[in-house]
C-alpha cells in the first residue's frame, strides 16, 4: 500500500489501524497532537481550513491526521454524541393497510445484499400488495455488531424520510414497523427499473445504431433533469443524499418518472458526511472516508456529529456534509452516458486509472485528491486549451474535450460545472437545473418521452435476438447440442 504523501511520512493507510492496536497516539482531546512517533518529535498538526485558497505545493488536507481507527466497538458508540438536530416535526403517515393482517414474501425477496433485504408485503388476501419490506437480511443474525449498525443505516433512512415532505419525486415511507415479527422500513413499492438500468438500455440502442445521437441525448438530458429534481427536493429539506448514483433512483413505470430511493447514508448539511460509491461521490468526501475510517458508521440522528466550528476547524473540506457533494453524483451520469463506447462504462476518475477492481478505487481516488497537481485548480476537468499540461495529459485532456464538443457545448459546460472534484468550482443544484443542458425544448421533449417509451422493449427484445444469435451459433459449432426445452 502506498505511502500518502505530505502527511505523516512513515504512514500507509493499513497502517492507520495498526496505530490503533494498543499504541494510541497520545493526543490531548483539543486535537492536536503532542508527544512522540516513533521517536521522532512531531511538531503540530495544522488544520487545513479553507480549501479555496490555492495552496501551490501543498496538497489538498493531506496534513489531517484521523485520530487512530478505535476497535468496531469504539466506532458504535461514538466520543460523545454533541445533541441532536432531530428536528421535532417529524412527519408520520397512515396506513394503507392493517398492519396486523401483512404478511411478508421471505422466499422471493426483491433484493438481498449482506446488509439489507427488501421483501413483498403480502395483503390479508394473500396477494402481493404496493407495499415494500426493508429489513435485516437473516445472514446478519450471528454477527451482532454488522447488524447494530446496518439496523442504524436503516433508521437514519426512516428519520431522514419523517423530515422531507411528501412528493411524487421521493418514494413513500411509511416508517419502521413490525411484521411477522420482523422490524423494518414499510415503503411503497415502485414498479419499474432503476435510473442504472435505464441508462445500460439507452446506451446500448444508440451503440447498437437504434437510436440517433439527438434521440440518446435527449432521452438523456430527461433523466438527468429528473434526477436532479427528485435531488433538489431533498435538498430543500435541508438534507444531502450521500449516495446519489443511478441504483438509488427508479423509474416509476406507472408515473413515467424517477422516484429517488435509499436515504440511508443521507444526512444535514450541518452534519458530518457519510459519502456511499467512490466514484459517484465527491473526491474530497471519498478523501476523508479513506482517513477516517472511525467516523463513517451510519448514525441515527441522536448519535450525530454536528458540525461545531471546533470541528468545522478539525476536519478536512470533505466531512462537511455539502449539497453539491451530490452533485457530483449528476455530473458522473452524464459523464457515463456520453463517453461510454462499450460493455464497460467510461466514468470520471480524475485521470486515475483505476484498472477493472473497484477495490483500490477510493484509495487511488484520495491519493489524487491530496496530490491533486494546481492545473484542476485553474483549470475545468475538460480544460478549452492549456499551455500549462504536460504533453500526455494535454492530449487526453483535449481529447476528452473534443468528445464532449462532438455531443455539444451545452454538454461540455454541463461536465466541467458538475465533475469539478472543487467544491468551490462545482454548481449547485438550482445552477445545475438552470443549465442549458438540461434546457429540452418542446420538440426535445417529445423526442425524450417517446425514445423512454418505447427503449425497455427494444432493449429485451435486443436482448432476446442476441441470445437467439448465441444459440444458433452453439449449435453451428456443437452440433449434437440440442437447447432444453423453455
Ligand atoms: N420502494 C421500492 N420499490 C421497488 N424496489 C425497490 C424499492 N426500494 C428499493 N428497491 C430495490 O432494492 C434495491 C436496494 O434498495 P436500496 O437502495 O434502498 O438498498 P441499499 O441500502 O442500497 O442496499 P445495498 O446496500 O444492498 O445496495 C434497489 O436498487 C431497488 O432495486
Ligand atoms: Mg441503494
Amino acid at each position: 500500500m502506498d505511502s500518502i504523501p505530505g502527511s505523516h511520512r512513515h504512514h500507509t493507510v493499513s497502517d492507520r489501524s495498526d496505530s490503533s492496536k494498543g499504541k494510541p497516539a497520545r493526543r490531548n482531546r483539543g486535537g492536536r497532537k503532542t508527544g512522540t512517533h516513533q521517536g521522532k518529535q512531531t511538531e503540530p498538526v495544522k488544520p487545513t481550513k479553507n480549501l479555496s485558497r490555492t495552496m501551490s505545493s501543498e496538497s489538498l488536507d493531506s496534513g489531517y491526521e484521523s485520530p487512530g481507527s478505535p476497535t468496531l466497538q469504539d466506532s458504535l458508540s461514538r466520543f460523545g454524541s454533541i445533541g441532536t438536530t432531530a428536528p421535532a416535526n417529524q412527519i408520520t403517515r397512515t396506513l394503507p393497510f392493517d398492519i396486523e393482517k401483512l404478511a411478508l414474501d421471505e422466499v422471493s425477496p426483491v433484493h438481498c445484499s449482506d446488509t439489507v433485504e427488501l421483501l413483498p408485503v403480502m395483503g390479508p388476501d394473500g396477494k402481493a400488495t404496493s407495499l415494500i419490506f426493508k429489513t435485516l437480511p437473516p445472514s446478519l443474525d450471528d454477527d451482532e455488531n454488522k447488524q447494530a449498525w446496518a439496523w442504524k443505516t436503516i433508521e437514519n433512512e426512516s428519520h431522514v424520510f419523517a423530515s422531507v415532505p411528501e412528493d411524487p419525486k421521493l418514494v413513500k415511507s411509511y416508517g419502521v414497523q413490525n411484521i411477522n415479527g420482523r422490524k423494518g422500513l414499510l415503503l411503497e413499492r415502485i414498479q419499474g427499473p432503476s435510473l442504472e438500468q435505464r441508462f445500460k438500455e439507452l446506451r446500448t440502442l444508440y451503440l447498437d445504431g437504434q437510436l440517433t445521437r439527438s434521440e440518446y441525448m435527449c432521452a438523456n438530458k430527461l433523466l438527468t433533469k429528473q434526477a436532479a429534481q427528485c435531488l433538489k427536493h431533498l435538498q430543500d429539506a435541508g438534507f444531502m443524499h450521500g449516495d446519489f448514483k443511478p441504483d438509488n433512483l427508479l423509474y416509476d413505470t406507472t408515473q413515467n418518472r424517477l422516484r429517488l430511493i435509499d436515504l440511508g447514508t443521507s444526512t444535514r448539511f450541518d452534519e458530518v458526511a457519510s459519502p456511499g460509491h467512490e466514484l459517484y461521490a465527491d473526491p474530497a468526501a471519498v478523501s476523508f472516508k479513506v482517513m477516517d475510517k472511525r467516523r463513517f458508521q451510519p448514525m441515527p440522528p441522536d448519535d450525530r456529529e454536528v458540525m461545531t466550528d471546533e470541528l468545522r476547524e478539525k476536519l478536512p473540506r470533505g466531512a462537511q456534509s455539502d449539497p453539491k457533494m451530490d452533485v457530483y453524483g449528476l455530473g458522473q451520469m452524464a459523464y457515463i452516458q456520453g463517453f461510454t463506447q462499450g460493455e464497460e462504462t467510461q466514468m470520471f476518475t480524475m485521470g486515475a486509472d483505476l484498472g477493472s477492481f473497484r477495490s483500490g478505487a477510493e484509495y487511488r481516488i484520495h491519493y489524487l485528491y491530496t496530490q491533486m497537481p494546481d492545473r484542476y485548480r485553474d483549470f475545468d476537468v475538460l480544460p478549452a486549451f492549456s499551455h500549462d499540461f504536460p504533453k500526455k495529459e494535454l492530449d487526453t485532456a483535449m481529447a476528452l474535450t473534443r468528445k464532449a464538443m462532438e455531443i455539444g457545448g451545452d454538454y461540455y459546460s454541463f461536465i466541467n460545472s458538475t465533475l469539478s472534484p472543487l467544491r468551490d468550482k462545482r454548481a449547485t443544484i438550482d445552477e445545475v437545473l438552470d443549465s442549458s443542458f438540461l434546457k429540452l425544448n418542446k420538440h426535445e421533449m417529445k423526442k425524450a418521452e417517446r425514445v423512454l417509451r418505447t427503449s425497455s422493449e427494444k432493449f429485451q427484445a435486443l436482448k432476446a435476438s442476441a441470445q437467439q444469435q448465441e444459440l444458433v451459433q452453439l449449435m453451428k459449432n456443437n452440433p449434437g447440442f440440442r437447447p432444453q426445452k423453455g
